[in-house]
């Protein structure tokens, strides 16, 4: 397949709605937010990159433009015509900046201009993360950060927002997945051995906060965070509570000091180098993991656009390990 493919056929009983341009279509997020955009029966169209065709799925109402974030030619053609564009794309593993930087930085810059070009164009939502706000800990959470003060100082006429969610979970997602089974299991594992408290949200949940960005019109140069309703975030025996209640088993803590992970973090980064390929685990994410603190606020944006979340870790949990 070259170039786009179909675009949404117009019911000739409702009104046509506007298309939105998605980024990240074939990822773990961007693949739950697309399907619930369709749903509300909003044309999308979305970004693939070549090598990843395979992992695009066929619905009524969503189109493909092949490219990646580096392409100026393809992001045109994807915010072409759009009223809004969601930028999901990002890189999430790797083991220095040359992996983290052209998607997470120089690509926001290309698909913001891209944006800022086209006339029907006039809303722009990034997909950041809550690591951009402790830049100082790895490659990523600093790229992302650099990501939107790109997007702050492009925007320029467009109505930008920026969320950041806390840690993601539910089905399809490859990072946090063994974790998860691991809990069912009856093993928490806790990374530095610490105490720290972070904010969760389900993937639904986060599709449905970005359908409720677009729908309520909110935004206008704001930084939201997002999370699953827990006030205060979890605690690791919080975790362990929930779990062993939901399992009705009995789940152990197994701390894993940080010295071990930051040897097999270096180890692993090592590796990477040699064989080429992007290591998660590396020293920066083990600072990431140990941080004491991911805890954010929903207020804004839940007074913003009305949105809620639905979905606690229990319930997440059953819907994610089944
Ligand atoms: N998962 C989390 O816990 C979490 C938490 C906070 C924020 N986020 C943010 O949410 C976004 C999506 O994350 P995810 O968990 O869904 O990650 P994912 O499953 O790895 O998906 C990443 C998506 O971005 C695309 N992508 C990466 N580099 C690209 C490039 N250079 N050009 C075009 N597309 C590119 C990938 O395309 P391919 O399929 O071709 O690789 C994929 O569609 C990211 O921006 C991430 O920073 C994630």
């Amino acid at each position: 397949m070259a170039g786009s493919l179909r675009e949404p056929k117009a019911d000739s009983a409702s009104p046509p709605v506007p298309t939105v341009a998605v980024t990240g279509g074939t990822g773990f997020i961007g693949r739950v937010l697309i399907r619930r955009l369709l749903q509300e029966r909003r044309g999308v169209r979305a970004l693939v990159r070549p090598a990843s065709l395979a992992s695009r799925f066929e619905a009524p109402g969503l189109s493909w433009i092949q490219g990646d974030m580096s392409c100026t030619d393809s992001l045109r053609r994807l915010v072409e015509g759009a009223s809004a564009v969601i930028h999901c794309a990002g890189s999430v593993r790797g083991a220095g900046e040359a992996d983290f930087f052209p998607a997470n930085v120089s690509g926001v810059e290309k698909i913001v201009k891209a944006a800022g070009e086209s006339p029907e164009c006039s809303r722009f939502l990034l997909v950041s993360s809550l690591a951009a706000r402790s830049p100082e800990l790895s490659d990523y959470a600093s790229s992302k950060r650099r990501g939107e003060e790109v997007l702050r100082s492009a925007a320029r006429e467009l109505d930008w927002t920026i969320l950041r969610p806390p840690a993601v979970y539910g089905p399809g997602d490859r990072e946090m997945l063994p974790l998860l089974q691991w809990i069912r299991r009856g093993l928490v594992f806790v990374p530095g051995g610490g105490d720290a408290r972070f904010s969760l949200i389900f993937v639904e949940d986060l599709a449905e906060a970005v359908l409720s960005w677009l729908m309520s019109g909110a935004g206008g140069g704001c930084c939201f965070e997002v999370h699953d309703g827990k006030t205060g975030g979890y605690s690791w025996e919080e975790v362990r509570k929930i779990a062993g209640d939901l399992f009705q088993r009995p789940i152990h803590r197994m701390d894993i000091p940080r010295g071990v992970l930051e040897t097999a973090a270096h180890v692993n980064a090592a590796a990477a180098r040699v064989i080429g390929y992007r290591p998660m685990l590396t020293p920066g994410k083990v600072r990431e993991l140990c941080h004491a603190d991911w805890v954010c606020d929903n207020a804004n944006f839940s007074s913003a656009t009305r949105w809620s979340p639905r979905f606690g870790l229990r319930e997440g949990l059953l819907r994610t390990l089944g």
